[in-house]
């Protein structure tokens, strides 16, 4: 379907940080949702990768790691005409404005975080304090394209708030240049389980990717865990049914929920039913990966042009901050 421009009424924006393979969390809770938007809005997604650093501490897996990411979200459907695609540390306006709004951070803002707060209760001592002020650089990939909208999993939507607030305290203090955006989380896919039951996540190892090999998916699909109700017996709706229920139809859902209820059916034979959905529902962007990554040139000037055109609009934000704080004196 074609849109003319006047809809592209909304700014959207969101960031997705290089940490490791794309799982069916981050698809159906970030990466889906972006490339949907680029129909009806004005598009901005760019690859985190200086947020990649507070973890990441070698070149090669950096690099890895940022192509990666490109080319999932160029597989997926990303159009480079329709969205502007591209790399955080291309634009040093990001860390430029993190400065300014550092200093209008209240330390206690970022002791609340999660991220902070999970790994000091923790009891990690080593904490950098690029962990610590990560939300401020959030802030600031946010504030600086003035989104309407940032679409984001459940898990970062504190994060959207600090930046509302601190777009605020600039507003206030210095006067208006930020814009306060609006969370938007789907509903559907507010949290994606995985294969152990809790929260699908990289740092849990229990992530089903959607570009793993075909062997490398069986494993993951196949290493479900489920309880121990015999073949026979009836079955409760499951993570095996929530995960085919992301991608069947009504009819399709329908007919598990029966074979479940029903009994009979063993748990084998509905992964391998979530399996064969999962591979069909792939099967084109996997295609699509594996050519363009034969065309790495194609992918890098996709981002250098992105870029390019993202700094329009942030080095214009920035002009605006200099002005405000007196930074900037003519
Ligand atoms: P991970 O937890 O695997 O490290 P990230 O924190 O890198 O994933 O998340 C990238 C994006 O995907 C974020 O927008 C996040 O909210 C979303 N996301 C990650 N895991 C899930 C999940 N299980 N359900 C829904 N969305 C998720
Ligand atoms: N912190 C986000 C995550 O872990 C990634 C991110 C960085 C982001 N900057 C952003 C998301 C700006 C939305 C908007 O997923």
């Amino acid at each position: 379907m074609s849109t003319s421009h006047h809809n592209k009424t909304k700014r959207i924006l969101s960031g997705v940080k290089p940490t490791g393979k794309a799982h069916i969390g981050n698809y159906l809770g970030a990466m889906r949702n972006h490339v949907n938007m680029q129909q009806d809005h004005e598009n901005f997604i760019f690859i985190a990768d200086l947020h990649s650093l507070t973890t990441v501490k070698n070149k090669a897996e950096l690099q890895g790691l940022i192509i990666d990411l490109a080319l999932d979200y160029l597989a997926l459907g990303l159009d480079p005409k329709k969205a502007v695609f591209f790399r955080q540390s291309d634009i040093p306006e990001h860390t430029e404005l993190t400065w300014i709004l550092n200093c209008l951070t209240p330390m206690p803002m970022l002791e609340n975080a999660h991220a902070y707060k999970d790994a000091a209760a923790k009891g990690n001592k080593e904490i950098n304090a690029g962990t610590f002020t990560y939300p401020v650089l959030m802030a600031v990939d946010i504030l600086i394209y003035k989104p309407d909208i940032v679409p984001v999993g459940k898990d970062q939507k504190q994060h959207v708030e600090i930046a509302r607030d601190l777009a605020g305290k600039f507003n206030r203090t210095f006067g208006e240049v930020f814009k306060l955006p609006e969370p938007y989380i789907p509903k559907e896919a507010a949290v994606v389980i995985g294969t152990d039951g809790q929260k699908m996540s990289k740092s849990y190892g229990n992530t089903i990717e959607i570009f793993a090999s075909d062997k490398e998916l069986k494993k993951q699909v196949m290493g479900i865990i489920t309880d121990s109700t015999p073949i026979e017996a009836p079955k409760a709706p499951d993570t095996i049914y929530q995960l085919y229920s992301y991608f069947a139809n009504e009819q399709e859902k329908a007919d598990l929920l029966e074979k479940y209820q029903a009994g009979g059916m063993g748990y084998g034979d509905a992964k391998k039913q979530l399996l064969e959905k999962i591979t069909e529902t792939f099967k084109p962007y996997r295609q699509e990966r594996e050519k363009l990554k034969n065309d790495l040139k194609y992918v890098m000037d996709v981002l250098k042009t992105g870029a390019e055109k993202a700094r329009e609009t942030a080095s214009a934000t920035k002009a605006e901050v200099w002005d405000k704080t007196g930074l900037s004196i003519s």
